[in-house]
């Protein structure tokens, strides 16, 4: 239906933007009961979260090199911009872009994107050959390679190879397949032009490719991690080759940054949000959070999310196994999709859980909802109500039913869905993220439990070959 033709209710003057607000009221024992954080839990916790402001502060205060450099990043990548453009310039001349990477270097590609263009989630055939479109090759998964062999030209087809240590096992085996396609079909020159790397500026095996080969190829900064990478060239530039507007998502995250300057969780958002996390999981025993946005485009978003807060907080917070671990289990739910599949178990169940909410204000498209006379005597309470009053008044009964069974749950109140407002999400739990980590005294950054799975499996690979 053309845009015009959408019969739009206009309740609200569109906002260009705007900032995130975050609701903690249902966080606290006042609206949830014993189960919820406390004013004292706060006061008691006083000093850990000046320490750890401090810790946060000390420790990116060498900007871009400095050990939380994700921090610096929407400032740092400012001049990189011309870079990424470029890249993406040239990727836009493909219909299609096969984007190798998994983890951290794939799934906030995936979020924005799914938030920003769900349209280019179509195939290209169902939606005429206007490219490009960007396809997403991450688990290691024949079938899924085959249909892409079955679809794709190579002529029409550029490889975005994404991995920070230049080594991941199941990106480099998908990455070998694809470029022995284009080289097979098109030859080395024309194979080596389709080719497009993000790496470590240094070191790894893609690295070297790229030095050996001159690939095309753009850094990611040595001190960023994969999962906190989404606003360096690894986001940045798939984001760009599809028209997002990354200067927007930069300047969104720099927004944010700018609010959270105070060692007062008062003052400062992330702070408190970090607080309360903890407070609820270490001594609430909250051992579940569930991130439930009620907007279809976020459902990746949650993903992100999950990736984020599992690699960086499931950690002991001691020398060995068995000391008490850290953090929250972090858990996807769609709203209103999950009121029909989980919200029977989130009810009646232990008291285990927090929420966390994502509320959407503003629906750019909306549609009034037509009633002819045999609809309006089944449903009357719905005359003169859009779609975007059903969604709202789905998420704030199921809110309510929430916070009614004793489950403390914060609301995350979007403006609009826009690369702006994403900005600040993600600012928000990068550093929430980071100084949950730090008030349970544990290294957010690394992932060492996965390093041993990823050399295990190295093994199995060589001892299969004696
Ligand atoms: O957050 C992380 O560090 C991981 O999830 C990595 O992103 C993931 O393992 C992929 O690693 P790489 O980017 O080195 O290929």
């Amino acid at each position: 239906m053309p845009e015009t033709d959408i019969p739009a209710k206009g309740k609200t003057a569109r906002p260009a933007s705007g900032t995130l607000r975050i609701d903690t009221t249902n966080l606290f024992a006042d609206q949830v009961g014993p189960g919820g954080v406390t004013a004292d839990d706060l006061l008691r916790c006083g000093d850990a979260l000046r320490r750890v402001h401090s810790d946060l502060v000390t420790r990116s205060a060498g900007g871009i090199d400095s050990p939380f450099a994700c921090l610096h990043l929407p400032a740092a990548m400012q001049p990189a911009l011309p870079q990424i453009n470029a890249m993406a310039a040239e990727l836009r001349g493909y219909r299609d872009i096969l984007l190798i990477g998994i983890g951290g270097s794939n799934l906030g590609t995936k979020a924005i994107r799914h938030a920003l263009k769900p349209e280019n989630d179509t195939p290209h055939a169902a939606r005429g050959q206007a490219g490009p479109h960007l396809h997403f090759v991450e688990n290691v998964d024949s079938y899924h390679l085959e249909q892409l062999f079955r679809q794709l030209s190579p002529d029409t087809t550029a490889l975005l190879c994404i991995s920070k240590s230049g080594g991941t096992i199941e990106t480099i085996v998908q990455y070998l397949i694809l470029r022995d396609w284009l080289q097979r079909t098109l030859g080395t020159e024309q194979a080596r032009r389709r080719q497009f790397v993000v790496t470590d500026p240094e070191q790894g095996w893609l690295r070297e490719l790229v030095r050996n080969e001159k690939l095309a190829s753009l850094p990611v900064p040595p001190q960023i991690g994969g999962r906190y990478s989404v606003l360096s060239a690894v986001g940045l530039v798939p984001l760009a080759a599809l028209d997002v507007d990354v200067d927007a998502l930069l300047q969104g995250a720099a927004h944010f940054a700018a609010l959270c300057r105070s060692d007062d969780p008062q003052d400062n958002p992330a702070l408190r949000l970090a607080a309360c996390y903890y407070l609820l999981e270490s001594r609430h025993d909250k051992r579940i959070s569930i991130m439930m946005p009620y907007v279809n485009r976020l459902r990746l978003f949650a993903d992100w999310y999950c990736q984020l807060w599992a690699e960086s907080l499931g950690k002991w917070q001691g020398p060995a196994p068995g000391a008490a671990a850290a953090g929250s289990l972090p858990v996807r739910a769609m709203g209103a999709v999950d009121q029909h599949s989980q919200l029977q178990m989130y009810l009646e169940s232990r008291r285990d859980k927090m929420f966390t909410f994502i509320n959407l204000e503003h629906w750019n498209h909306d549609f009034a909802i037509p009633l002819d006379a045999q609809a309006q005597q089944g449903f009357p309470y719905l005359e003169g109500r859009s779609l975007a009053d059903v969604i709202h008044a789905e998420f704030h009964a199921t809110r309510q039913v929430i916070t009614d069974a004793g489950h403390p749950n914060l609301t995350l109140e979007m403006p609009v869905l826009d690369a702006y407002t994403l900005g600040q999400l993600i600012d928000l739990y990068q550093r929430t993220t980071i100084y949950t980590g730090l008030l349970y005294g544990i290294n957010p950054l690394d992932q060492p439990s996965v390093e041993k799975g990823k050399k295990l499996t190295i093994r199995y690979l060589s001892q299969s070959q004696g």
